[in-house]
């Protein structure tokens, strides 16, 4: 678990620097020659296995070519050799160039320099190979598993992070739509089988079956071809927890003085402890009674728990629902929580805390959404000080230490008023 968290934390380290360079899309027009090969002039891959780079988001793509470059988090035979010849400024330029593109390899808005030029623009989309898959993929059951996941699989939405229709808002998360659906088959099996590497993609693939994947690919293909067909969400949704809910709820009882009966705190000051992730709640009780994380209040109030209690406890709390009281959102504060801030070098929340603020249990990121801002502040300056120093690798640490008063007080805002 260390290892994994580990290469994860430098993986996003990576992508906070993503931007240091500015991109010119001129220079990387002349830059692309060698890449037109496969991904053609327009960003449109000539084969199925060349993927399209088309109005792909330039955050991205310099995040792959860095990623390929360095062989850690992706590698590949053909790609990691042809990331290895270009400096950060190529991979900006590139990067800026198939980025103007539309996603079909449409030219790119009128600049003087490509209404005067058409050659790169005379490059219409390549018609693609049909895939002669031996199982009829169902664009329909795609786009109802895209929109909607399948709670009772453990499949998390994909809209939630990669947009409607594939098409992402937030940078680090690529666009999807129109996509080669063997190219679309290929990650999600590599991320599946953790070939490549990518904390939020890991763990949302893995209960993917073949069809489920060939279903996605078909729907990528072109979301707008069941554009009509309204998608209908998996209906029964059973949520497992591994400690005992019932005994929790007995065991808790000493709790509802300050984390209320339900797990909804009716103090500011007080975590609200409903919905949050069992395994960091298992996590941030173990570490209170060895005394990892440091609270005078909660070392004593968790000492005598054994490790049954603690699962039993969390399992409870993780059952309960979150009630968030209405609170006053904060543009910056979204701002950072959703793109990070390059210059100052932090970190997007949302790459680890998700979209919609519930984190990610299973890779120990924590739920934010809808917690008390007066604590989420708290927190983030008890990172900034140090003295909370349980997070591993010091991954909170190391982004907290980079916020201002100011930058705090807006992302607990914005963290708090998400439902
Ligand atoms: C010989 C063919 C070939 C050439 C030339 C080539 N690529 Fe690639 N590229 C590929 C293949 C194959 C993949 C998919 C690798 C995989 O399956 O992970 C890829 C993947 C990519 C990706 C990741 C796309 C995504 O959606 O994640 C980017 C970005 C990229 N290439 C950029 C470039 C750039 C920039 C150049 C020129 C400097 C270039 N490529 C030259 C074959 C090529
Ligand atoms: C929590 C956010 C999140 C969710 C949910 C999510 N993704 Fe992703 N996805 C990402 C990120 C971030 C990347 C880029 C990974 C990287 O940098 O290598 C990605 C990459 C991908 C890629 C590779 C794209 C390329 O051009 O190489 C595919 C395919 C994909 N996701 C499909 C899906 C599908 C299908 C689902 C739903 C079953 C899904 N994603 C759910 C965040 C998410
Ligand atoms: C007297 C008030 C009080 C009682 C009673 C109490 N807590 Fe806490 N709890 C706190 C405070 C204050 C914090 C925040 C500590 C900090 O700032 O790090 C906290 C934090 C926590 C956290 C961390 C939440 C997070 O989001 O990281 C957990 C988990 C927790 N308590 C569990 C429990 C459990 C289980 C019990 C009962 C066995 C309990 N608490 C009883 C006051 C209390
Ligand atoms: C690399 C992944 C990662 C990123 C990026 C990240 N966090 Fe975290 N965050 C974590 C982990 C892991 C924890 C829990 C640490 C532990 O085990 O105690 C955490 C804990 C927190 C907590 C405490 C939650 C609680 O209930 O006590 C807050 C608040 C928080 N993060 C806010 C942020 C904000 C704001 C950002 C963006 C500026 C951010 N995080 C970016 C991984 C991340």
């Amino acid at each position: 678990m260390k290892k994994v968290l580990f290469s994860i934390f430098i993986g996003l380290s990576m992508l906070s620097h993503a931007n240091a360079f500015e991109g010119d899309a001129k220079a990387g027009k002349t830059k692309a020659a060698s890449c037109a090969a496969c991904h053609g002039a327009n960003g449109i891959g000539i084969m199925d296995a060349y993927p399209n780079i088309a109005g792909q988001h330039a955050d991205y793509i310099v995040k792959q070519l860095k990623a390929f470059k360095a062989n850690s988090d992706r590698s590949d035979p053909v790609m990691s050799p042809m990331a290895a010849a270009l400096s950060e400024q190529d991979m900006a330029d590139v990067a800026a160039y198939f980025a103007s593109f539309g996603l079909d390899g449409s030219a790119p808005a009128v600049t003087e320099e490509a209404s005067s030029d058409s050659s790169a623009t005379s490059a219409a989309p390549v018609a693609r190979a049909q895939a002669k898959a031996v199982y009829v993929a169902d664009a329909s059951s795609g786009k109802a598993l895209y929109e909607h996941g399948d709670e009772a699989r453990g499949i998390t939405a994909c809209i939630d992070c990669h947009g409607k229709e594939g098409n992402s808002d937030v940078l680090i998360n690529p666009n999807l739509s129109s996509q080669h659906p063997e190219y679309i088959e290929k990650q999600l099996k590599a991320f599946k089988s953790d070939t490549r590497h990518n904390a939020s993609m890991n763990q949302v693939s893995v209960n993917l079956t073949n069809e489920d994947i060939a279903n996605l690919g078909a729907y990528f293909k072109d979301p707008s071809a069941v554009g009509d067909v309204k998608a209908s969400a998996a209906k029964i949704v059973v949520r497992s927890f591994t400690g005992d809910v019932a005994e929790g709820k007995t065991k808790a009882a000493t709790c509802a003085a300050c984390h209320g009966a339900d797990g909804n705190a009716l103090i500011a000051m007080y975590p609200s402890l409903a919905g949050q992730g069992e395994a960091y709640l298992v996590k941030q009780i173990t570490n209170f009674k060895s005394g990892a994380r440091k609270d005078p209040v909660m070392s004593g109030m968790v000492a005598a728990l054994s490790a049954d209690d603690i699962q039993n406890i969390s399992a409870y709390f993780a059952s309960q629902t979150l009630k968030p009281a209405v609170t006053e959102t904060s543009a910056r504060g979204k701002q950072l929580y959703m793109s990070g801030d390059a210059k100052a070098g932090i970190t997007a929340c949302v790459a680890c805390h998700s979209i919609n603020g519930k984190g990610i249990d299973k890779a120990g990121f924590p739920a934010v959404a809808g917690q008390s801002a007066t604590y989420l502040k708290s927190q983030l300056m008890k990172f900034r000080t140090k003295e909370r120093n349980n997070d591993n690798n010091s991954m909170m640490q190391n982004i907290a230490i980079k916020l201002t008063k100011k930058d705090a007080d807006a992302l607990s805002s914005y963290m708090a008023s998400l439902k």
